[in-house]
């Protein structure tokens, strides 16, 4: 297998986290726990863009309550989401980060899009969508 070498930015914090994770797991460098982060992230993305139809899932974002204007946008977002968005709750994990889940159904376009447009935003640390089979 080829490789190639890349170099790439990250907050300090995060990098702190990994390096402490590595040192409690079984991950011999940085880059092998990357490169597993980066497999799944792309096998998560994968999975998303192959939904299609009518979908029943649940959505469940992380998010930074200190980001100057978010919560706004958030809630725009949301109103515009219309019909495929149901029941939220909202948990302050901690002084600076909310958990929000949500419960979406409908056509699978508009909830890609309303994940894409979650994600986008300055803020949000983690958006995850969890289709349901019914
Ligand atoms: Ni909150």
């Amino acid at each position: 297998m080829e490789i190639e070498r890349i170099s790439l930015t990250i907050e300090k914090d995060l990098l702190k986290e990994l390096d402490a994770f590595i040192r409690a797991s079984h991950y011999s460098s940085r880059s092998e726990a990357i490169r597993d982060a980066l497999r799944e992230f792309l096998a998560e993305r994968k999975m998303r863009a192959a939904l299609s139809g009518e979908q029943l899932g649940v959505l469940v974002m992380i998010y930074d309550h200190d980001q100057t204007g978010l919560s706004e946008k958030l809630l725009d977002i949301q109103h515009e989401a219309g019909e495929i968005l149901s029941t939220s709750i909202h948990w302050h994990l901690d002084r600076r980060n909310c958990l929000e889940a949500m419960v979406v159904r409908g056509e699978a376009e508009k909830i890609k899009n309303l994940v894409e447009n979650l994600e986008a935003l300055r803020g949000v640390r983690q958006v995850k969508l969890i289709p349901i089979k019914k």
